[in-house]
Protein backbone atom coordinates (compact mmCIF):
# COMPACT_ATOMS: atom_id res chain seq x y z
CA UNK A 1 0.00 0.00 0.00
CA UNK A 2 1.33 3.44 -0.86
CA UNK A 3 2.69 5.83 2.05
CA UNK A 4 -0.28 8.57 1.84
CA UNK A 5 -2.95 5.61 1.73
CA UNK A 6 -1.27 3.59 4.65
CA UNK A 7 -1.40 6.90 6.66
CA UNK A 8 -4.89 7.64 6.46
CA UNK A 9 -6.27 3.61 7.36
CA UNK A 10 -3.72 3.86 10.00
CA UNK A 11 -5.88 7.31 11.12
CA UNK A 12 -9.42 5.28 10.90
CA UNK A 13 -7.66 2.05 12.25
CA UNK A 14 -6.90 4.63 15.69
CA UNK A 15 -10.55 6.80 15.51
CA UNK A 16 -13.37 4.26 14.10
CA UNK A 17 -15.07 4.47 17.55
CA UNK A 18 -15.22 8.12 17.66
CA UNK A 19 -15.32 8.28 14.05
CA UNK A 20 -18.59 5.83 13.97
CA UNK A 21 -20.42 7.83 16.55
CA UNK A 22 -19.96 10.85 14.98
CA UNK A 23 -20.80 9.99 11.68
CA UNK A 24 -23.62 7.55 12.41
CA UNK A 25 -26.33 9.59 11.08
CA UNK A 26 -24.47 11.29 8.21
CA UNK A 27 -26.04 8.74 5.67
CA UNK A 28 -26.48 10.92 2.32
CA UNK A 29 -30.42 10.10 2.06
CA UNK A 30 -31.38 11.66 -1.31
CA UNK A 31 -28.53 9.56 -2.79
CA UNK A 32 -29.32 6.55 -0.88
CA UNK A 33 -32.80 6.51 -1.84
CA UNK A 34 -31.45 7.11 -5.60
CA UNK A 35 -29.34 4.22 -5.37
CA UNK A 36 -31.62 2.10 -3.00
CA UNK A 37 -34.56 2.32 -6.39
CA UNK A 38 -32.65 1.11 -9.18
CA UNK A 39 -31.73 -2.51 -6.36
CA UNK A 40 -34.16 -4.92 -5.87
CA UNK A 41 -34.50 -7.40 -2.68
CA UNK A 42 -32.22 -10.17 -2.86
CA UNK A 43 -29.74 -8.54 -5.17
CA UNK A 44 -26.33 -7.76 -4.04
CA UNK A 45 -24.84 -4.51 -3.51
CA UNK A 46 -20.87 -3.68 -2.79
CA UNK A 47 -20.38 -1.25 -0.57
CA UNK A 48 -16.94 -0.07 -1.87
CA UNK A 49 -14.68 1.84 1.31
CA UNK A 50 -18.21 0.59 3.95
CA UNK A 51 -16.36 2.43 7.34
CA UNK A 52 -18.16 0.80 10.02
CA UNK A 53 -21.20 -0.47 8.64
CA UNK A 54 -24.00 2.50 8.35
CA UNK A 55 -25.30 1.88 4.88
CA UNK A 56 -24.52 -1.89 4.88
CA UNK A 57 -26.95 -2.06 7.78
CA UNK A 58 -29.49 -0.07 5.82
CA UNK A 59 -29.21 -1.40 2.63
CA UNK A 60 -29.65 -5.24 4.46
CA UNK A 61 -32.54 -3.84 6.42
CA UNK A 62 -33.66 -3.38 2.96
CA UNK A 63 -33.37 -7.30 1.92
CA UNK A 64 -30.20 -6.45 0.01
CA UNK A 65 -27.27 -9.13 0.01
CA UNK A 66 -24.26 -6.94 1.30
CA UNK A 67 -20.71 -7.44 0.75
CA UNK A 68 -18.97 -4.31 2.40
CA UNK A 69 -14.80 -4.07 1.74
CA UNK A 70 -12.70 -1.78 3.31
CA UNK A 71 -8.92 -1.62 3.97
CA UNK A 72 -9.34 -0.59 7.91
CA UNK A 73 -9.10 -3.74 9.99
CA UNK A 74 -11.02 -1.91 12.79
CA UNK A 75 -13.40 -0.03 11.22
CA UNK A 76 -15.05 -3.47 9.68
CA UNK A 77 -14.78 -4.87 13.07
CA UNK A 78 -17.47 -2.10 13.82
CA UNK A 79 -19.21 -2.72 10.90
CA UNK A 80 -19.27 -6.69 11.38
CA UNK A 81 -20.99 -6.03 14.81
CA UNK A 82 -23.28 -3.34 13.69
CA UNK A 83 -24.43 -5.60 10.83
CA UNK A 84 -24.18 -9.55 11.24
CA UNK A 85 -26.03 -10.44 8.39
CA UNK A 86 -23.40 -8.58 5.83
CA UNK A 87 -20.07 -10.39 4.46
CA UNK A 88 -17.43 -7.85 5.08
CA UNK A 89 -13.62 -8.13 3.07
CA UNK A 90 -10.34 -6.31 4.27
CA UNK A 91 -9.48 -5.13 0.61
CA UNK A 92 -8.27 -2.33 -1.12
CA UNK A 93 -11.34 -0.99 -3.56
CA UNK A 94 -9.21 -0.70 -6.49
CA UNK A 95 -8.32 -4.81 -6.27
CA UNK A 96 -11.64 -6.57 -5.59
CA UNK A 97 -11.90 -10.29 -4.82
CA UNK A 98 -15.15 -10.50 -7.00
CA UNK A 99 -15.49 -12.16 -10.47
CA UNK A 100 -16.55 -9.74 -13.61
CA UNK A 101 -20.21 -9.06 -13.72
CA UNK A 102 -20.91 -10.39 -10.24
CA UNK A 103 -22.66 -6.85 -8.66
CA UNK A 104 -26.14 -5.52 -8.59
CA UNK A 105 -24.92 -2.14 -7.50
CA UNK A 106 -21.71 -0.51 -5.80
CA UNK A 107 -22.05 2.14 -3.31
CA UNK A 108 -19.00 4.41 -2.75
CA UNK A 109 -19.37 6.93 -0.37
CA UNK A 110 -16.77 9.55 0.60
CA UNK A 111 -13.94 6.62 0.13
CA UNK A 112 -12.80 7.25 -3.16
CA UNK A 113 -11.79 10.68 -1.81
CA UNK A 114 -9.07 9.14 -0.24
CA UNK A 115 -7.26 7.79 -3.24
CA UNK A 116 -4.76 10.00 -5.09
CA UNK A 117 -6.27 12.10 -8.09
CA UNK A 118 -4.78 9.67 -10.78
CA UNK A 119 -6.10 6.21 -9.11
CA UNK A 120 -9.60 7.17 -8.75
CA UNK A 121 -9.89 6.43 -12.63
CA UNK A 122 -8.40 2.37 -11.54
CA UNK A 123 -11.23 2.18 -9.07
CA UNK A 124 -13.98 3.03 -11.36
CA UNK A 125 -12.96 0.41 -13.85
CA UNK A 126 -12.35 -1.38 -10.54
CA UNK A 127 -16.42 -0.94 -10.17
CA UNK A 128 -17.25 -1.35 -13.62
CA UNK A 129 -15.60 -4.83 -13.80
CA UNK A 130 -17.36 -6.31 -11.12
CA UNK A 131 -20.93 -4.73 -12.36
CA UNK A 132 -23.47 -6.68 -14.21
CA UNK A 133 -24.41 -4.78 -17.27
CA UNK A 134 -27.16 -2.60 -16.77
CA UNK A 135 -26.41 -2.26 -13.43
CA UNK A 136 -25.75 0.75 -11.10
CA UNK A 137 -22.98 2.61 -8.99
CA UNK A 138 -23.45 5.73 -6.40
CA UNK A 139 -20.01 7.44 -5.71
CA UNK A 140 -20.08 10.40 -3.43
CA UNK A 141 -17.07 12.57 -3.18
CA UNK A 142 -15.68 15.63 -2.33
CA UNK A 143 -16.03 19.18 -4.61
CA UNK A 144 -13.06 21.39 -4.75
CA UNK A 145 -9.66 21.07 -6.99
CA UNK A 146 -6.26 19.24 -5.55
CA UNK A 147 -5.36 17.13 -3.09
CA UNK A 148 -3.59 17.54 0.70
CA UNK A 149 -3.81 15.94 3.98
CA UNK A 150 -6.30 17.21 6.73
CA UNK A 151 -6.06 16.90 10.37
CA UNK A 152 -9.63 17.62 11.63
CA UNK A 153 -11.78 17.86 14.11
CA UNK A 154 -13.67 14.34 12.87
CA UNK A 155 -10.03 12.53 12.69
CA UNK A 156 -9.25 13.37 16.08
CA UNK A 157 -6.13 15.76 14.59
CA UNK A 158 -4.75 12.83 12.67
CA UNK A 159 -4.15 12.56 9.42
CA UNK A 160 -6.11 12.03 6.36
CA UNK A 161 -5.62 12.19 2.69
CA UNK A 162 -8.22 14.07 0.14
CA UNK A 163 -8.48 14.31 -3.37
CA UNK A 164 -11.09 16.72 -4.96
CA UNK A 165 -12.57 17.04 -8.44
CA UNK A 166 -14.47 19.55 -10.25
CA UNK A 167 -18.12 18.01 -11.87
CA UNK A 168 -16.86 18.54 -15.22
CA UNK A 169 -13.53 16.03 -14.63
CA UNK A 170 -15.69 13.38 -13.13
CA UNK A 171 -18.25 13.89 -15.99
CA UNK A 172 -15.28 13.26 -18.55
CA UNK A 173 -13.80 10.70 -16.51
CA UNK A 174 -17.06 8.40 -16.15
CA UNK A 175 -17.92 9.19 -20.06
CA UNK A 176 -14.07 7.66 -20.93
CA UNK A 177 -14.56 4.59 -19.01
CA UNK A 178 -17.72 3.72 -21.02
CA UNK A 179 -20.18 4.29 -18.00
CA UNK A 180 -23.62 6.35 -18.60
CA UNK A 181 -24.09 9.17 -16.22
CA UNK A 182 -27.69 8.78 -14.70
CA UNK A 183 -27.54 11.78 -12.12
CA UNK A 184 -24.99 14.27 -11.49
CA UNK A 185 -25.09 16.78 -8.63
CA UNK A 186 -23.83 18.92 -6.01
CA UNK A 187 -24.89 18.50 -2.60
CA UNK A 188 -23.76 20.71 0.35
CA UNK A 189 -23.21 19.74 4.00
CA UNK A 190 -22.75 21.49 7.35
CA UNK A 191 -22.42 25.42 7.38
CA UNK A 192 -19.90 27.94 8.49
CA UNK A 193 -16.51 27.05 8.19
CA UNK A 194 -18.03 23.43 8.63
CA UNK A 195 -19.44 23.87 5.05
CA UNK A 196 -18.56 20.78 2.15
CA UNK A 197 -19.50 21.07 -1.12
CA UNK A 198 -19.91 17.01 -2.85
CA UNK A 199 -20.28 15.77 -5.88
CA UNK A 200 -22.67 13.20 -6.36
CA UNK A 201 -22.88 10.97 -9.46
CA UNK A 202 -24.97 7.34 -9.97
CA UNK A 203 -23.32 5.96 -12.90
CA UNK A 204 -24.65 3.13 -15.24
CA UNK A 205 -22.75 -0.12 -16.82
CA UNK A 206 -24.02 -0.05 -20.29
CA UNK A 207 -25.77 -3.49 -21.78
CA UNK A 208 -24.05 -3.86 -24.38
CA UNK A 209 -20.49 -3.66 -22.50
C1 LIG B 1 -14.84 8.75 5.16
S1 LIG B 1 -14.88 7.02 5.51
C2 LIG B 1 -16.47 6.64 4.80
C3 LIG B 1 -17.07 5.38 5.37
C4 LIG B 1 -18.50 5.11 4.92
N1 LIG B 1 -18.58 4.84 3.50
C5 LIG B 1 -19.40 6.26 5.31
O1 LIG B 1 -19.98 6.89 4.41
O2 LIG B 1 -19.53 6.53 6.50
C6 LIG B 1 -13.75 6.35 4.32
C7 LIG B 1 -13.52 4.85 4.45
O3 LIG B 1 -12.83 4.40 3.28
C8 LIG B 1 -11.84 3.47 3.66
N2 LIG B 1 -10.84 3.47 2.57
C9 LIG B 1 -10.06 4.50 2.18
N3 LIG B 1 -9.33 4.15 1.12
C10 LIG B 1 -9.65 2.86 0.82
C11 LIG B 1 -9.23 1.93 -0.18
N4 LIG B 1 -8.31 2.25 -1.12
N5 LIG B 1 -9.77 0.70 -0.19
C12 LIG B 1 -10.70 0.34 0.74
N6 LIG B 1 -11.14 1.18 1.72
C13 LIG B 1 -10.62 2.42 1.76
C14 LIG B 1 -11.36 3.96 5.01
O4 LIG B 1 -10.74 2.93 5.75
C15 LIG B 1 -12.66 4.45 5.64
O5 LIG B 1 -13.31 3.43 6.38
Amino acid sequence: MEGYLKKTIRTYDQIATGYMLSTSNLQPGKEFTAFSQRVITGDTVLDAGCGGGRDCKAFAELGFHVIGIDLSVEMLKIARNLAPGCEFLQTDLRKIPLSDNFVDGVWCCASLLHLKRKEVRRALLEFRRVLKEGAVCCIVIKKGTGEKFIKDRRSQGKPRFYSYFQPGEIRELCKSLDFEILTGETTQSGSGTYRQDWLFFLLRKPDRA
